[in-house]
C-alpha cells in the first residue's frame, strides 16, 4: 500500500489538489493500492480563501489542520515545519506530495526530506528568476530537495535540466489547475454582483492584485487603480480584493466609481467572471494560466513570469510594474485588440490521472 500525504495551505493549492484526490479515489475504486492523508497547514484560514474552495471543489475534510495562520515569512514557515514534523512522525508515509510555491510547499518539503521521505513536487521547475518573490525562494528550495517532479511546461523541464536534475525524475504531465478548470466549466455559478452591476459578456474587466510589491504601498496601489479607472473607456472593472490588499484600498477606493471592489469570490463564481470578461488585469500566477486556457486577454502586472508558456503560446502579456506601461497596454487593448492564444500541451484535464499512474508505477 502506497501512503501519500497531500499538502495544501493556501488558496491556489486547493485547485491543484482537488483533481489529484479525485484521481486517487478513482484508482482505489479500480483496486490500486494507494491511500492518502490530506494535510491543511492553515496558512489560509478565512472561509472565503479556504472552506468555500473545499465545498465547491468537493475536497474531503482534511485529516488534520495545523492551524498555523498568518505571520512573517519566517514565523509562518517555522510554524508549519514544527507542526508538520510532529504530525509526520506520528503518521508516517511513503511520499509527501506538495503543489505550487507557497510557504506550506517549501516548509513541508524540508520536513519530509529530513525524515527521509520522498518529496513529489507538482508544478516543479517553474522559475521567474526573481529572487525578491517569496514564491521563487520556495520553488528553488523545494526543487533542490524533491525526488519526483511533475511539470507543466517545456520551460520547467529545461530549468530542471539546467539545475542538474536527472531526466528520469522529471515527468511532463500538464497542469492540475487546468484539470479543475476543465472539470468545472459546466458547474459555474453566476456571482451575486452580476445583476447588481449590470454585467454582460465583455462589458467589464476583472482585476486582481495581491503581490507585496504591488499592494503594500498605498500610493503605488493608487497609481495602478487610477490608470485602470481612466483607461477602460466605457467599461467597468470588477475587483475581488485579497485580504492583503484591503487595508491600502480603504482610503482611496470611493474615488473610483467605475471599479467595483468586492469580496474574494468562490472558485465557481470567479471563473464565471473571468470567462466572460473583456480582459483580465492581474499579478496572480494561476490566473495567467486560466485566462490562457479560456482565451481571455491577460495583462500581467509583473516584470517576469514563471509561467512563460502563457506569454509565448497563450493570451498573457507581461505589462511590468511601471504604470506608464499599463496605460499603453490598455490603449492597445482598446484600439488594436489582443493576440489570440493557444492552449499549451497536456493542459487537457487529465494531468492528475497521469500523476497517479506514474506514482503507482514508481512505488508499486
Ligand atoms: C499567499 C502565497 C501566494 C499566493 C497567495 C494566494 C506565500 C509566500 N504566498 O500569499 O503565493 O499567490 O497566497 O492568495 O505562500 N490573510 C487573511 N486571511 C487568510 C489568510 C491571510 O486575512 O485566510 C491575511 C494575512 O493576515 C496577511 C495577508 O492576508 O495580512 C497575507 O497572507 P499570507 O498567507 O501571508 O500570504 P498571501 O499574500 O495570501
Amino acid at each position: 500500500m502506497i501512503k501519500i500525504h497531500i499538502i495544501a495551505g493556501a488558496r491556489p493549492n486547493f485547485m491543484k489538489i482537488a483533481p489529484i484526490i479525485k484521481a486517487i479515489k478513482k484508482g482505489q475504486a479500480k483496486g490500486k493500492e494507494i491511500e492518502f492523508k490530506l494535510v491543511h497547514t492553515g496558512q489560509h484560514y478565512d472561509e472565503k480563501l479556504s472552506e468555500t474552495f473545499f465545498k465547491q471543489l468537493n475536497i474531503p475534510a482534511p485529516d488534520v489542520n495545523l492551524e498555523v495562520g498568518s505571520g512573517t515569512q519566517a514565523q509562518q514557515t517555522a510554524q508549519i515545519m514544527v507542526k508538520y514534523e510532529e504530525y509526520l512522525i506520528q503518521n508516517p508515509c511513503d511520499i509527501v506530495l506538495v503543489v505550487g510555491d507557497v510557504n506550506s510547499t517549501m516548509a513541508c518539503s524540508i520536513v519530509a526530506k529530513k525524515e527521509h521521505i520522498d518529496v513529489a513536487h507538482v508544478e516543479g521547475g517553474i522559475r521567474s528568476g526573481d529572487m525578491t518573490m517569496p514564491e521563487e525562494v520556495n520553488r528553488k528550495v523545494t526543487d533542490s530537495i524533491s525526488d519526483i517532479f511533475f511539470t507543466t511546461s517545456e520551460y520547467a523541464n529545461d530549468n530542471l535540466q539546467k539545475e542538474g536534475i536527472k531526466n528520469e525524475k522529471v515527468h511532463y504531465v500538464g497542469n492540475t489547475m487546468i484539470d479543475t478548470l476543465v472539470g468545472n466549466l459546466d458547474k459555474l455559478n453566476k456571482p451575486g454582483c452580476w445583476e447588481e452591476f449590470g454585467l454582460t459578456q465583455g462589458n467589464y474587466l476583472v482585476l486582481t492584485m495581491h503581490r507585496p510589491a504591488n499592494v503594500d504601498e498605498e500610493h503605488k496601489l493608487e497609481e495602478y487603480i487610477k490608470v485602470i479607472s481612466e483607461g477602460i473607456t466605457d467599461k467597468q472593472v470588477v475587483f475581488p480584493v485579497h485580504p492583503r490588499t484591503v487595508k491600502n484600498l480603504a482610503r482611496i477606493q470611493d474615488k473610483y466609481t467605475n471599479i467595483h471592489f468586492i469580496e474574494p469570490q468562490g472558485y465557481l463564481e470567479f471563473i464565471y467572471l473571468i470567462k466572460d470578461a473583456f480582459a483580465v488585469i492581474t499579478d496572480s500566477g494561476g490566473i495567467q494560466e486560466e485566462t490562457t486556457y479560456l482565451g481571455v486577454p491577460c495583462l500581467t502586472l509583473r516584470d517576469n513570469t514563471e509561467r512563460y508558456e502563457t506569454v509565448s503560446e497563450g493570451t498573457n502579456d507581461l505589462i511590468g510594474t511601471n504604470v506608464a506601461n499599463l496605460k499603453k497596454a490598455l490603449q492597445k487593448l482598446f484600439t488594436e485588440g489582443w493576440k489570440k492564444g493557444d492552449i499549451p500541451k497536456y493542459w487537457d484535464g487529465q494531468t492528475a490521472e497521469r500523476i497517479i499512474e506514474i506514482l503507482t508505477k514508481i512505488y508499486k
